[in-house]
């Protein structure tokens, strides 16, 4: 769909879709914040060539239903080209036929499983290749072989898992059990699951669980008096966000593999997280959905900036090869319109934050379509 064509002075309209309620909202909202804080900054320093960004922001409430139905108004209705939004990837999926048909751009904030691409897709989440290779060696050399996966029931922590399960064959790794729960399912659920890792002996508890069940899946483990010393629980998607829901210490020593993390000692992310909470309140720590919610806002402005134009086909090609200096480090998006990033892993502490336990010193460019190796058995 072409945008209309706007006077010098009228804003420049874009789609916001992040829940504010339900399953996945713990996150949802930060990314919220994480976006708004980005817009205040650019509108204050006086907007794109002049012109603020004005964000139509509607609330899927964690519906992937609702996320097409808004989608959709805000393409056919508001006249909206560029939506930031979207954590599950079943939400993506779901909106992805309509963006195509119209023409319109998503801009992505979060992790997900890759093995995707499409021209109407801005993905400025790690894919898997920039969380999990780091995140399994970094398992397998100090904790062990055995690895118990466990996930909601839908298209990330499957596709997710697969790769997983290829990286842990070809580098001497075992899966030990493999398990999914229906995102919805209430803590009750997630205690035979939690059992049956116990009895069987592991290592590491690979979680691909999001929204509210990562608080069941943690407080359940502390039930059971698992050792997260010994094996911990493991996540790309168990940021700050969710430590705040379940409480600083049912999430102690457990690990996170992600590009960014509010504790990250660099004098620009000092001075994001001071603005962050300065804008939202103390209570509210970023995450790396949060910064990558935040930064994708600035690659965005940059390339309007030089487009002077919403118009899908001639925003992207300014968006591709562009870069920004975000609070984890300089990132950029490739051809393929998937960001370059700097992978790190975390441990919780007590304090609800997490220690760094692997840094990095380079961006990794990712490969949506990276294969370890193949699958037997
Ligand atoms: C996700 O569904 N990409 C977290």
């Amino acid at each position: 769909m072409k945008s209309r064509r706007h006077s010098r002075h009228e804003p420049w309209r874009i789609g916001v879709l992040f829940s504010q309620t339900n399953t996945t909202s713990e996150v949802e909202r930060t990314q919220l914040c994480g976006t708004l804080l980005a817009l205040d900054e650019i509108n204050a320093a006086g907007g794109v060539n002049g012109r603020e960004i004005v964000p139509v922001i509607y609330e899927p409430g964690s519906s992937s239903a609702s996320y097409v139905y808004l989608a959709k108004r805000l393409i056919l209705e508001e006249g909206v080209t560029s939506i930031f939004g979207c954590y599950t990837s079943a939400s993506r999926k779901a909106i992805l036929p309509m963006l195509e048909r119209f023409n319109g751009l998503l801009w992505y904030p979060t992790p997900y499983e890759g093995f995707e691409e499409s021209p109407n897709m801005i993905y400025t989440g790690a894919a898997p290749n920039q969380t999990i290779t780091q995140l399994c060696s970094y398992l397998l050399h100090t904790y062990g072989t055995r690895f118990f996966l466990i996930g909601s029931d839908y298209v990330y922590p499957r596709r997710t898992n697969l790769f997983m399960k290829e990286y842990l064959q070809s580098h001497g790794g075992e899966v030990v059990g493999e398990r999914y729960l229906d995102i919805q399912a209430p803590r009750l659920a997630y205690l035979p699951i939690l059992r049956a890792a116990k009895e069987v002996g592991v290592d590491v508890i690979f979680s691909t669980v999001v929204g509210d069940g990562t608080s069941h899946l943690y407080q359940t483990y502390a039930d059971l008096g698992l050792d997260p010393t010994r094996t911990p629980i493991a996540s790309l998607t168990t940021t700050e966000a969710e430590i705040h829901a379940m409480g600083c210490e049912v999430a102690a020593a457990h690990i996170t593999s992600a590009c960014y993390f509010e504790s990250l000692g660099n004098e620009a992310n000092a001075a994001f997280v001071s603005r962050f909470k300065k804008r939202f309140g103390d209570h509210v720590t970023p995450n790396v959905c949060a910064e990558t919610a935040y930064f994708q806002i600035f690659l965005f402005a940059q390339a309007l900036a030089q487009a002077d134009s919403m118009d899908t086909d001639e925003l992207r090609p300014h968006v591709l090869g562009s870069c920004c200096e975000a609070p984890q480090g300089r990132v950029s998006i490739s051809a393929s319109g998937h960001a370059d990033l700097l992978p790190r892993i975390g441990r919780a502490n007590h304090a609800g934050g997490f220690d760094i336990m692997v840094d990095s010193d380079a961006p990794v460019a990712a490969d949506p379509f990276f294969i370890c190796g193949p699958v037997t058995g």
